[in-house]
């Protein structure tokens, strides 16, 4: 299982200079519970430019603004009752919630792919809630990945995707969640726009019933197919692999080197998915078999982050 990184010290030094780097409109390699990050001071639209040049990202996919805690969060953004809720509930943590933006100049047009509304969460791993406090204000931080590979989780796997880009870069171990943020809008109905490490009960225990994202990819642009995606071609639900396959096995069932959670542990399998997934790759194989995920709890996620992988989610 991926390791925990809280109880690791802080280099406060590495920080100031990261923050600097921020101020001076360079890209920071950024390690969050969830996936590292690649950083830039959200409000600077050079930076922002930077940044989607540096993931090879398409421009209208709108990126997270990164706070320090929910007082930051709502000079950003117009919180209603049910945001505050769910904030309060979850942050820090793995939770984004897209509201109407308050303060537009605090995250560039660039930032939020024009939109009038902004994406905004509050990380808890302690090296990225120690460059907010250093840095002041909103951070805009995709994945560290390329576009369309696996997000990195660990800090080698994010050196290799965007690190040449960065002017600094801070590692903090393994990333404990390893997979992304839930994504939550909360404009008219709630919806769940990216199913993530915080799941859909949860979520719903707190505000009530979530509707689904529309199909409409403006609204949700994180909703591409062929998403997270390896070089090899993504089998699912495999008993077993075919000669030529790498094989990422779940449950005891699964001799083999690549178990996504030999107990069938679902919050495991969410911390080594992407680094599994990685691994496979690595050995260039015909293709990557999946065993079967249940669709429950954490399994949403999972299995989203997988049909992507595959590219059948249009
Ligand atoms: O866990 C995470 O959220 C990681 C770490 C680094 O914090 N970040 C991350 O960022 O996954 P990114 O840029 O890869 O994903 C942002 C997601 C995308 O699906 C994007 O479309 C959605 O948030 N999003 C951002 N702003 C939005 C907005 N205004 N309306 C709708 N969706 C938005
Ligand atoms: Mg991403």
């Amino acid at each position: 299982m991926a390791q925990g990184v809280d109880e690791q010290q802080v280099d406060e030094r590495a920080v100031a200079r990261a923050a600097e780097a921020l101020r001076a409109g360079e890209l920071v390699i950024l390690p969050t519970e969830t996936v590292y990050g690649l950083a830039a001071d959200a409000a600077n639209p050079d930076a922002v430019a930077r940044l989607y040049e540096a993931k090879g990202r398409p421009s209208f996919n709108p990126l997270i603004a990164h706070v320090a805690d929910l007082d930051a969060a709502q000079r950003v953004a117009v919180f209603d009752e049910r945001a505050r809720r769910l904030a309060h509930r979850f942050w820090p943590g793995p939770l984004t919630l897209v509201l109407p933006i308050r303060v537009p100049a605090q995250v560039s047009d660039l930032a939020r792919a024009g939109l009038d509304t902004v994406a905004v969460r509050a990380p808890a791993h302690p090296i990225a809630r120690a460059l907010l406090a250093a840095f002041g204000g909103p951070v805009a931080a995709p994945s560290a990945n390329r576009s369309g590979r696996p997000s990195p989780t660990t800090f080698d796997a994010a050196l290799e995707e965007t690190g040449a880009a960065a002017a600094a870069a801070l590692d903090g171990g393994s990333c404990r969640v390893g997979l992304e943020s839930t994504v939550v809008a909360l404009l008219d109905a709630p919806r769940l726009l990216r199913p993530g490490a915080v799941t859909r009960a949860e979520i719903e225990a707190e505000i009530g019933p979530l509707a689904e994202a529309e199909a409409d990819a403006k609204r949700s642009p994180g909703r591409l197919a062929r998403h997270y995606a390896p070089n090899a071609p993504v089998r699912l639900n495999a008993a077993a692999p075919e000669p030529g396959e790498a094989f990422l096995g779940f449950g005891p069932g699964h001799a083999g080197p690549l178990n996504l959670s030999a107990a069938g542990d679902l919050r495991e399998a969410a911390a080594n998915l992407f680094a599994h997934l990685r691994a496979a790759d690595a050995t260039r194989p015909r293709a990557i078999a999946v065993a079967p995920i249940p669709e429950e709890g954490l399994g949403e996620a999972i299995n989203d982050r997988l049909r992507r992988a595959a590219g059948f989610v249009g």
